[in-house]
C-alpha cells in the first residue's frame, strides 16, 4: 500500500473500522451511530488522524482502545453541536409563566441544561428571565453541562459571530451582549454570572444533588436508544422539584410507558400529576 503522503488520499473508513467507532461512541457516551453515517465519521475522524499524523483508520482504532484521552476525543469529535439562541421558543414562554405563577415565592430556583451545547440554551435561559423577570434573577442558578469539551469551553467563552444571532430581539443584542472588536458578540457578565458550566457526560454518576424546578434535556436523547432514554428519564424524575418539569426537545417523544413522568404537551414532562 502506498504511505499516506504519496496518494493525497485521505485513510478510508471500513466497515469493521466503522463498527469499532459505533461501540465505542455507544459504550462512552450511548450516541447510537446508525449505518449511513460513515462518511460523516470518516470525515470527522480524518481530522483526528492529522492530528494524531496516523495513516490508518486501524492504527487509529488501536490507540483510542489503550488512550481513554484520545477515546474521549474521538466522541467529542463524533458528537453534534446544532443549536440556537431562542430555539423552540415555546419552552421559555413556559418558563415565564412558570415563574410568574408557581415559583415566585420560591427560595432559589434552580434549572439545569443538561446538554448545553456551546452555551445558546443557557444563556438563552438567563435573558428571558433578566428580560422577562428581573428581580427573580438574583435567585435564579442554572447549571449547564455537556459531555463535548470544546462545547464547555465556547459556552464559558460566551462569543458568538454575528450570523449565529439572527433570532434574537435587537434590543437583547444591545442589554446582554457587549461587541468585540473583532466584531462579535461576547454575553455580558450579568447573564454569565447567572449561569455555571461543567463537563458532564449524562450516562455517567451526576455529582450534583437535586431539586431542580426545571432540567432542560433536549435534542440529545435523539441520539440515544430507548433502554437508555428511559433510565435517563428516571435519573431527571430524581432530581426534580416536586412540581418540577422536564423539557426534552419537540422533536422527541419518551413515550407513554416505561417511566413514571407526568406527560404535560409534547416535549413537556412534569415530576408528579399537578394537585
Ligand atoms: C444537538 S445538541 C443540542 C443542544 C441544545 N440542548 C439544543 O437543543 O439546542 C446535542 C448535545 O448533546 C451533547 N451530548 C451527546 N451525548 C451526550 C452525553 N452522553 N452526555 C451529555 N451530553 C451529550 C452533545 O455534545 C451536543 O452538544
Amino acid at each position: 500500500m502506498l504511505p499516506l503522503a504519496a496518494t493525497n488520499e485521505p485513510p478510508a473508513l471500513t466497515k469493521a473500522d466503522f463498527e469499532r467507532v459505533a461501540a465505542n461512541v455507544y459504550r462512552l457516551a450511548g450516541i447510537v451511530l446508525r449505518t449511513g453515517k460513515e462518511d460523516l465519521v470518516e470525515s470527522r475522524l480524518n481530522k483526528r488522524l492529522r492530528a494524531k499524523k496516523i495513516a490508518s483508520f486501524r492504527e487509529y482504532l488501536d490507540l483510542v482502545d489503550r488512550d481513554p484521552v484520545e477515546l474521549a476525543a474521538m466522541v467529542d469529535a463524533l458528537t453534534t453541536n446544532k443549536t440556537a439562541f431562542l430555539r423552540e421558543p415555546a419552552h421559555f414562554d413556559l418558563l415565564i409563566d412558570l415563574l410568574k405563577n408557581t415559583w415566585s415565592s420560591a427560595g432559589q430556583i434552580r434549572i439545569w441544561s443538561s446538554a448545553c451545547s456551546t452555551g445558546e440554551e443557557p444563556y438563552t435561559i438567563a435573558m428571558t428571565i433578566l428580560h422577562n423577570l428581573p428581580h427573580l434573577a438574583p435567585r435564579v442558578r442554572i447549571l449547564a453541562t455537556d459531555l463535548a469539551s470544546h462545547a464547555v469551553a465556547r459556552s464559558r467563552a460566551g462569543e458568538y459571530a454575528n450570523e449565529s444571532l439572527g433570532g434574537l430581539p435587537p434590543q437583547w443584542l444591545d442589554r446582554y451582549f457587549d461587541k468585540t472588536p473583532s466584531g462579535a458578540f461576547r454575553i455580558k457578565s450579568e447573564v454569565k454570572r447567572m449561569v455555571r458550566f461543567a463537563r458532564l457526560n449524562l450516562l455517567d454518576p451526576w455529582p450534583m444533588r437535586g431539586p431542580f424546578q426545571v432540567i432542560f434535556c433536549r435534542n440529545v436523547m435523539i441520539y440515544f436508544d430507548k433502554p437508555t432514554q428511559l433510565k435517563l428519564a428516571g435519573r431527571f424524575r430524581e432530581l426534580l422539584s416536586s412540581d418540577g418539569y422536564l423539557l426534552i426537545g419537540h422533536s422527541e417523544s419518551l413515550g407513554s410507558e416505561g417511566h413514571a413522568l407526568h406527560y404535560v404537551k409534547p416535549a413537556v414532562y412534569r415530576r408528579c400529576k399537578p394537585t
